[in-house]
């Protein structure tokens, strides 16, 4: 059984932790029993940044797991009165919380919490700004081991706005550690050097015959600031993932997307339920793999 003290970035877990999950995520798609401490836990979803998905899904695993979940909105919380997050989470340490799930618009706003003496409970990454989306990659990583059975010489596109993209970031790591090749694709500004080392950036025209996995990403338009020159249209037929370049792609290829999806920009509206598609399964994938980090960290306490 898999124990960590936190959950927060793909680079501080191990192949085999990752495995050990994806493993344990599976278990529970079977329905297997929870293994946790048998006593009150309780937990706190702390969301500075919107959510629908990643909020609703650890909350369905908590619930799952028959752990106390206590709302926490951080707009009517003491953050609106100049609380820091290391405040309001040392709060809640002290009223006897067991786990943080925290999404926050920073780059790696955990370090200060998991590193001070002071804060005893586990902190779970729900997304750092453009930094890491760790559950978001256990849970892709999930479907396409369930699709393709290993990562050992799969071929992935990641696609789109890169640079602004955590999922990217979490993805490409994992996936060549895990012995994938990683490519990339999208407009070249949206594309940096940290990301050369994971893979090569192509035309998407160039992937459509060679890739196991299509992984389309939204365009992040909040992390932009005003840009009046974007055209959907063009970034589409240019970027996009068309119908047409659909057709293209091998015939057991899958396409992904971490949703929400902007339809019709990073792919055609009606690729979303497609076949191929593992958008939806992505989604329902996400309790079971957020039930195996929670398990795992509380294994860890
Ligand atoms: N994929 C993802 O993180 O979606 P949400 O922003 O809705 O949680």
């Amino acid at each position: 059984m898999v124990k960590l003290k936190h959950f927060v970035s793909v680079e501080e877990l191990s192949n085999e932790e990752i495995l050990g999950l994806l493993s344990r995520a599976g278990e529970f798609i079977n329905g297997a029993k929870p293994n946790i401490p048998d006593k009150q836990i309780f937990v706190s979803n702390l969301f500075f940044e919107n959510s629908t998905r990643t909020h609703q899904s650890f909350m369905v695993a908590q619930r799952k797991l028959g752990l106390d979940m206590l709302p926490f909105d951080t707009s009517h919380s003491s953050v609106t009165k100049g609380e820091t997050l290391y405040d309001t989470v040392l709060t809640l340490d002290a009223i006897g919380v067991n786990v943080c799930v925290i999404r926050h618009p920073e780059d790696r706003y955990y370090e200060s919490l998991i590193h001070a003496d002071t804060i005893n409970c586990a902190i779970v990454n729900g997304g750092d700004g453009s930094g890491q989306h760790p559950s978001q990659c256990l849970l892709d990583l999930l479907t396409i081991q369930q699709e393709f059975g290993s990562f050992e010489g799969l071929k992935v596109a990641i696609v789109g706005d890169i640079s602004h993209s955590r999922v990217a970031r979490s993805n490409a790591q994992m996936l060549k550690r895990l012995g994938a090749q990683v490519f990339f694709s999208g407009p070249k500004e949206w594309f940096d050097d940290s990301f050369s080392e994971y893979g090569e950036h192509k035309t998407i025209d160039e992937l459509l015959d060679i890739v196991d996995v299509m992984m389309l990403l939204r365009v992040q338009h909040e992390r932009h600031g005003e840009d009046t020159t974007f055209s959907k249209e063009e970034y589409h037929n240019q970027y996009g993932l068309t119908v047409e370049r659909a057709g293209k792609l091998k015939a057991n290829a899958i396409i992904m997307h971490p949703a929400p999806v902007n339809r019709d920009v990073e792919l055609a509206d009606q690729l979303v339920e497609a076949p191929q598609a593992r958008i939806v399964k992505q989604m329902t994938n996400g309790v079971y793999a957020r039930m195996a980090i929670l398990e795992a960290v509380l294994q860890g306490e």
